[in-house]
């Protein structure tokens, strides 16, 4: 039972399994591509903290981790593509073999934002790593080296992914109903 304007938790798109048994095998593939490296992870605040620490542990090349919060001017469920950066790396990045770590690429906007934003600061390599993606919300092209999984167009919640701040913290993938 919900009250009208409330919000539901309906199918699980990928359970907790899943996503546990894709991340061990993102971790393993990263470790082997950037073999005799090391790699700076960058997460994207707030979402990208479970997926990044859960990865982290399935890679065994010497990793350093950082966070950025960027802002999205837009509607709480679409993104405009104009960014805010509200807390940005605490090093630079030149030289460094770099990953950016995010939640989920939508309209792809905000990673197209930060791939120039990080781009512009001349690391070694730049590459993506998205636990999920939504191919039909594509707005821009974007080169998304490791994907976990692919979803259809529905608003999802868990694993990271919020509304209005909330489920971040269920195991699985799952559709909001509203
Ligand atoms: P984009 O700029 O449109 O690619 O949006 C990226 C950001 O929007 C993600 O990092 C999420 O914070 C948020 N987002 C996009 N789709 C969803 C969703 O289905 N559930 C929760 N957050 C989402
Ligand atoms: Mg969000």
């Amino acid at each position: 039972m919900r009250a009208p304007g409330e919000s539901a938790i309906g199918e699980v798109l990928v359970s907790a399994e899943e996503v546990q048994r894709r991340v061990a095998e993102l971790g393993e593939q990263i470790s082997r591509d950037y073999a005799g490296r090391s790699l700076l992870l960058i997460g994207v605040l707030k979402g990208a903290v479970f997926f990044l620490s859960d990865l982290m542990r399935f890679i065994d090349i010497p990793v350093e981790v950082d966070f950025m919060a960027v802002a999205s001017y837009g509607s709480a469920t679409d993104s405009s593509g104009v960014v805010r950066i509200l807390k940005d790396l605490d090093a630079a990045i030149e030289d460094r073999d770099v990953l950016i770590v995010e939640d989920i690429v939508d309209s792809g906007l905000t990673l197209q934002y930060l791939m120039r934003n990080l781009g512009s600061r001349n690391p070694r390599t730049l590459e993506v790593c998205a636990l999920l993606t939504k191919p039909e919300r594509r707005k821009v092209d974007l080169p998304t080296r490791y994907v976990g999984f692919e979803i259809p167009n529905r608003f999802v919640v868990g694993y990271g992914l919020d509304y209005a701040e909330r489920h971040r913290n269920l195991p699985f993938v799952a559709v909001l109903e509203r």
